[in-house]
């Protein structure tokens, strides 16, 4: 299907993200055919100096490549879509070179003067955002206001706290509107967190029983089962906390908790997710677990007196009618025992329970975002047999059995081809990023101090011990004897 026109891609590099994600995306998209080859061009700009084909081999590289010479020619049609401008991120120079070279682009391809539509992807560290930004505005814009557009697509970290952030989007609120500006955060990209309006919203199933009257607690967690490998400089920066609760596992909440949206408008659904974010209370210090796991220190690129935590967990409490009373427990955390992220709703007890079923364990309902893909309900039946007698089974929807030919999309690809579609549903706006910091800039603060230390746990565990004394301090029950098992093809 090619949706796409005249479209032309503009992106900055940075190995780490270019390699395991932007330019994978890309190629898939190529692949699929919404990217055509007449009508994109993708410019890598960095400071190191290479030519246009040694940009491509890296590329290649990266590129996971199929078998057969369909798949070789595709990609190797793809490599030619791609050139590759040096210069530096504050440099009048560099930045009409790239313009230079754009429009050498466009002309080429005989588009009227002015139509472009360019994208700049902004993989970089956001201390150069407000620079690179300047450059783009004073030298790299389409420069018809009839038709075309330039759109600049940033990746987090957008701050370190809320005044940091304020000044970021205050800088590049000069220089672009809030339609240019695309603040990715990929989690959103994912299926299963794209399926959550449907399922909450489009089931009867659900609608009643989404609130305080039936729901005990709700769980979303992040775990890797790998430490900061190679990326521990940036990460001691800025912990777990920044890395993954503030922005991937608070947007998943919002889409869990908030109400209704007027329409499927982006602005009607990002009003009801600033409402939400809104209405969440001060963070309790008492709960809060943070840990460290031991060996992270080891890494000659963090400090040795570093108390970034490297595990979080934090009770998040909305203060509105629907979620009074119901903890949301978001834990993150590096180097645990598996990979894995959920959402895991739990139900309360059922009143006058005459089969004594307690004691299997509550109604949950888990939305398994990767690996494995699912959604499951654990609810009580009767044991198959001629005894009366309870057990706990699941209703499961896994995606990998039910939706055998269909091959879920990266969450990148997806992010992509909105922004090249203008659709900023999946991207976060600015009050949103402001309400997102609200929340966990004084919790942050008190850690950067060195007010409040985590807890070392051993890598390969669950984290510290302490963070399950708060889950059931908090209410949730852990069902013990139980264990979902995907279903193999
Ligand atoms: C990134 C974090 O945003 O998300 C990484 O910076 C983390 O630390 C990654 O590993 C996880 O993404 P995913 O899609 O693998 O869950």
């Amino acid at each position: 299907i090619s949706i796409q026109r005249d479209r032309r891609l503009r992106r900055t590099l940075s190995r780490d993200l270019a390699k395991k994600k932007t330019f994978p995306a890309l190629y898939n998209l190529f692949r699929q055919g919404f990217l055509q080859s007449n009508e994109v061009h993708i410019f890598g700009y960095a400071r190191t100096k290479m030519t246009d084909d040694a940009l491509r081999e890296r590329i290649h590289g990266y590129l996971s490549q199929g078998k057969g010479a369909e798949q070789t020619e595709s990609l190797s049609k793809f490599l030619q879509l791609i050139k590759y401008v040096s210069g530096s991120y504050d440099s009048e120079d560099g930045f009409r070179l790239l313009d230079k070279e754009i429009s050498e682009h466009e002309l080429a391809k005989k588009s009227r003067p002015g139509t472009s539509r360019r994208l700049f992807y902004l993989a970089l560290p956001p201390s150069v955002y407000p620079s690179v930004c300047k450059m783009i505005r004073h030298y790299c814009m389409n420069q018809s206001h009839l038709s075309g557009w330039t759109r600049v697509v940033v990746e987090k970290p957008f701050g370190k706290d809320l005044s940091s952030a304020e000044d970021l989007s205050c800088q590049l609120g000069e220089l672009f509107n809030e339609e240019q500006l695309y603040r990715i955060d990929h989690y959103l990209g994912k299926e299963l967190v794209q399926n959550l309006l449907v399922l909450r919203f489009a089931n009867r199933f659900f609608l009643p029983l989404w609130n305080r009257d039936n729901i005990d607690n709700i769980q979303i967690v992040f775990r890797e089962d790998f430490g900061t490998e190679g990326r521990g400089g940036y990460f001691d920066e800025y912990g777990i906390i920044r890395d993954i609760i503030q922005n991937h596992l608070l947007q998943v909440l919002c889409l869990v908790a908030m109400e209704k949206p007027v329409s499927l408008k982006p602005e009607h659904i990002r009003d009801e997710k600033v409402k939400v974010l809104q209405s969440v209370m001060p963070i309790a210090l008492e709960e809060v677990v943070l840990g460290q796991y031991d060996g992270y220190k080891d890494d000659p690129t963090v400090p040795d007196g570093s108390n970034t935590p490297t595990f979080a967990t934090v009770i998040l409490r909305i203060h509105n009618e629907r979620w009074e009373g119901v903890p949301f427990i978001l834990k993150a955390g590096k180097a645990l025992n598996s990979r894995k992220a959920e959402i895991r709703v739990q139900f309360k007890d059922v009143p006058g329970d005459i089969f004594r079923s307690k004691k299997h364990g509550r109604n949950e309902f888990v939305i398994r975002l990767q690996p494995s893909e699912a959604m499951y309900m654990k609810l009580t039946v009767k044991k198959p047999g001629l005894q009366m007698s309870t057990i706990l089974s699941e209703l499961d929807l896994s995606y990998g059995q039910r939706y055998q030919d269909v091959t879920i999309p990266e969450a990148y690809e997806r992010l992509i081809l909105d922004t090249i579609r203008g659709d900023q549903q999946h991207f976060v706006r600015r009050d949103e990023l402001r309400a997102a910091w609200e929340i966990f800039t004084p919790l942050l603060h008190r850690i950067d101090d060195g007010e409040l230390q985590p807890i070392s746990y051993k890598p390969g565990s669950r984290g510290p011990a302490e963070a399950d004394e708060l889950l059931s301090k908090a209410g949730y029950v852990q069902t013990h004897g139980y264990i979902w098992i995907p279903p193999t093809l």
